[in-house]
């Protein structure tokens, strides 16, 4: 293992009925609220009325900020900073997915800067402040909820970076599984896709000596690829939603990531591919995950077997570890057919016209990649095997 500091302070408050906990936490910031959502969800399902009502007895002022896209955009974030410089905004509640909250994220740095937010984002700017922020998160995904991160597209020059802070964790997280009962079949399958993406991207790394870490990822693949068929079937369980919220948590709240630096460059990839397409960053993943770790198996042979035998249950007996570890992507693609992921870039209708412009956007802030820095020529490839 590598030595490491962790550290994470979001206050983390699960289960039915915690939204009421909104009143404790809000009692100790300011009187002027920026409320961030997305296009309507929150609306239909109640949750907004719930939480405007919960705001008023508070004696809140409340501002709003409705319409935060999917794949959020930079224009978006400008016109929370402009509130929140106009208003003194004094805290920010991020209702949504990880698109609202990372919206939120990026406004509650953008607010304390002098400059456009976008040089946060591209990293020009170093975060030196940022407003203080809470979460009801409503999708299970991203972590964002109980990480640092956000990601945030330009539309008007197809980017799409990530970036972080250790200001913009949330001071609290509110997740009661029944926020989630409305997120629809497509969504549902788009996250349980991320989750498990977040996962891969920690396991492949190039330290030694980290069983536990190791154990821990795959109890969280174990977990999801158990509950997810069910909670397919029968999207307003609570328990299987319950379950695959606590592993969206886990799969990128540090918690499994410690003493080593994990991959990411599918993540890279994917990016690209939404920068320009806009198209759900989970089934993105479904497409290309499985064609880095075919491009990648002999980096490390052994620990692609690992994750064969241990979570896709391929047995090894005869067969070399490069030919169990192709088993167990197989069978990862399997998997991801049969809760219904796409698994090719011409299901949204992206074909070989478009690969100058993925590998440009790609590989705009250099080579990228942990536990194999990816060149042009290896991107190209991954893109082309997920035409
Ligand atoms: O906008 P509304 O109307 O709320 O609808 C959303 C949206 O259309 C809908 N939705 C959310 N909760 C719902 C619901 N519909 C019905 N019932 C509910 N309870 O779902 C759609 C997708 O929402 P979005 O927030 O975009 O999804 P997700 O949580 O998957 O977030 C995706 C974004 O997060 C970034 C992705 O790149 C993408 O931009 N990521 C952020 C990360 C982070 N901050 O750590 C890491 C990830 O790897 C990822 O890159
Ligand atoms: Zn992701």
């Amino acid at each position: 293992m590598k030595n490491f500091t962790y550290y994470n302070p979001t206050k983390l408050i699960f289960g039915r009925g915690q939204v009421e906990q909104l009143k404790t936490e809000l009692a100790q910031y300011g009187k002027k609220l920026l409320l961030v959502y997305g296009g309507g969800s929150i609306k239909r399902s109640g949750l907004y009325d719930e939480v405007t009502k919960l705001l008023e007895e508070m004696n809140i002022e409340v501002f709003e900020l409705p319409g935060v896209e999917p794949n959020p955009r930079i224009s978006s974030v400008r016109k929370g900073v402009d509130i929140c410089k106009k208003e003194g905004i004094e805290f920010l509640l991020a209702v949504g997915g990880g698109s609202v909250i990372d919206c939120t994220k990026a406004i509650a740095a953008g607010a304390k800067y002098d400059g456009d937010p976008w040089d946060i984002v591209t990293k020009k700017a170093e975060v030196k402040a940022a407003l203080p922020f809470g979460t009801i998160l409503t999708l299970a995904a991203t972590g964002s909820e109980m990480n640092s991160g956000s990601v945030i597209t330009n539309w008007e020059t197809n980017e799409k970076y990530g970036w972080g802070s250790p200001l913009t964790f949330p001071r609290f997280s509110i997740l009661d599984p029944v926020n989630t009962f409305t997120v629809p079949k497509d969504q549902t399958i788009n996250g349980i896709v991320d989750m498990m993406a977040h996962v891969f991207e920690h396991y492949f790394h190039l330290e030694t000596n980290t069983p536990l870490q190791d154990r821990l990822c795959e109890s969280i693949l174990q977990t999801v690829m158990e509950t997810a068929p069910k909670l397919l079937n029968d999207l307003q369980n609570y328990e299987y939603r319950e379950t695959i919220l606590y592993c969206g948590t886990m799969a990128l709240n540090g918690m499994v990531q410690m003493g080593f630096t994990g991959d990411w460059a599918t993540h890279n990839i994917e990016h690209a591919v939404s920068a320009i397409h806009d198209i759900p960053h989970g089934g993105g993943l479904a497409i290309l995950f499985p064609n880095w770790m075919k491009h990648n198996l002999s980096v490390n042979p052994a620990r692609f077997k690992q994750l064969a035998v241990r979570v896709f249950q391929v047995d090894p007996t005869g067969k070399t570890d490069e030919e169990a570890g192709l088993e167990g992507i197989e069978k990862l693609r399997e998997f991801w057919n049969s809760i219904g992921a796409p698994s090719r870039l011409a299901e949204y209708n992206i074909d070989e016209s478009s690969l100058d412009l993925l590998v440009d956007r790609a590989m705009r802030q250099g080579e990228f990649g942990v536990f194999k820095k990816l060149t042009t020529e290896d991107v190209l490839a991954i893109y082309k095997a997920s035409l």
